[in-house]
């Protein structure tokens, strides 16, 4: 017979309790109980489930379901005092359930385990977070295309290794945004199409002898069908994993934009003007308005792709089926969906806020001799030189406009045909920067009809 201090839920052959360090590194509800709305509907779903197979009495599976709903309140509620001797959520619930029911809740765990029931309160967890990472993503692509509206022709340098390259739109620039958040959704939805199967009635490893119903208990919390192999079934944690790679890359994006950002609304480019609402000051710099937003959300992709390391080394080595190794699967997660929901979040406000500067923009468009590849293809087009000699040609333009000190529209035409004779007065029309985006009506460049297009397109798809 066990003693008074051995676990009231498994300590049958167990003379003693825990050691407090065996209990500290064992316990999870400092951090599960973030599981405790997945857990009562896993139980509500398997208790109503038992009696509709006839496993449990109707009467008991309305006295679990009652209690399940009290202890729900209680939580929600902040009354519900949780236990480091009950290990984990799971047992938190079920040991309260026994409280307030008495001998109906020990029937509770028929045919389950916590290996399937931690698999499924985990995954519905990851499902929510999937679907509001799906609408973080609709709000930041929303407030993309609006800003790419308003400024769908205002030119701007294009850079290549953060050297000017060629005149852009301000739309297209966005739009590219657009693209990514874009690809981020779609992982999104991937994602949960392939995670949507229920590992409930997996039992401990290998099912169980009960003649449980697990296309009811499916369908109850909104699985698509249940996980068909139990092993797999305890043992999977690719949903955590897809979440965590769908968040990296997503976090990579918001990253890229956010450092954009801090260039941008630099005193050097002052291509954008970030709102107050989304900027701090310097407590020591008068002057400053500093982008901590945007540096904080390029920040969060560290501990995002952090987290997906650390869960992929927990997994790598792992025989099946459940080893304890995999209760280390939470934190990560937890804090991964946080930080992400918070950085779309917080780039869905600086960026619906912030004014792009036209004038700066197009400034800065026409520098840097942003145009040489239009004057390049202009002599391919009409004097007809082959594109390698043109290249060379405009270089040599190049070189003659940086020693007069001047930009390429302000070279004579005299100076020019001293370079090649058979440029006329016509290549002033390439030499701007608004015929430079005009021209690039390729598909997915940068003209601002393309880019137009490309905004009606993605507002069919978002609404
Ligand atoms: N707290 C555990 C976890 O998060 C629940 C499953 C425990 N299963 C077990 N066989 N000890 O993984």
């Amino acid at each position: 017979m066990a003693d008074q201090t051995s676990n009231q839920m498994w300590g049958g052959r167990f003379a003693a309790g825990p050691d407090a360090i065996m209990e500290a590194i064992n316990a999870s509800i400092g951090f599960d109980q973030r599981l405790a709305a997945q857990d009562i509907a896993g139980s509500r779903a398997h208790a109503a489930m038992l009696a509709a197979t006839g496993i449990i009495s109707d009467s008991d599976a309305e006295a679990i379901r009652e209690g399940l709903l009290t202890i729900l309140s209680e939580i929600e509620g902040g009354t519900f005092s949780f236990s480091t001797a009950l290990e984990d959520i799971h047992m938190n619930v079920e040991a309260r359930l026994k409280e307030l029911i008495g001998e109906p809740a020990g029937r509770l765990h028929t045919a389950r385990s916590r290996n399937d029931q931690v698999a499924t309160d985990f995954k519905l967890w990851v499902r929510e977070q999937l679907d509001a990472a799906e609408s973080g993503l609709l709000a930041l692509i929303r407030v993309l295309l609006a800003q790419a509206e308003a400024g769908a022709d205002w030119v701007m340098p294009g850079f290549t290794h953060l050297q000017t390259a060629q005149p852009v739109t301000w739309g297209h620039h966005m739009m590219a945004y657009v693209e990514m958040f874009g690809r981020d959704l779609s992982r999104v939805r991937d994602a949960r199409a392939r995670m949507n199967e229920c590992p409930l009635g997996a039992a401990a490893l290998a099912g169980t002898s009960f003649p449980i119903d697990r296309e009811m208990t499916a369908r109850a919390l909104g699985f698509d069908r249940p996980a068909a192999n139990s092993l797999d079934a305890v043992s999977d944690r690719d949903f955590a994993l897809e979440f965590l790679s769908v968040a990296s890359i997503s976090a990579m994006h918001l990253s890229r934009l956010a450092e954009e950002l801090v260039i941008w609304s630099s005193a050097q480019f002052r291509f954008v003007t970030l709102s107050d609402r989304f900027s701090t000051g310097s407590s020591i710099m008068p002057q400053k308005k500093n982008p901590d937003a945007a540096e904080l959300i390029r920040a969060k992709v560290g501990r995002i792709f952090g987290a997906n390391a650390a869960l992929m080394m927990v997994m790598k080595g792992l025989p099946l089926a459940y080893s304890k190794d995999m209760q280390e699967d939470k934190e990560q997660v937890f804090d991964a969906a946080d930080n992400w929901m918070l950085a779309l979040a917080a780039m869905e406000g600086m960026v619906r806020d912030m004014t792009a500067n036209r004038e700066a923009l197009a400034a800065a468009a026409g520098s840097g001799f942003s145009t040489a590849t239009d004057l390049a293809d202009w002599l391919v087009r009409v004097p007809g030189l082959p594109f390698r000699e043109a290249h060379h040609v405009t270089g040599a333009l190049v070189a003659m406009a940086e020693r007069q000190g001047c930009d390429l529209p302000e070279l004579s035409l005299e100076d020019m045909q001293s370079v090649h004779p058979g440029i006329t007065a016509d290549v002033y029309t390439v030499l701007g920067v608004e015929n430079s985006v005009n021209s690039r009506m390729s598909y997915g460049g940068t003209a601002p009809a393309r880019v137009r297009e490309q905004i009606e397109r993605w507002k069919g798809i978002v609404g």
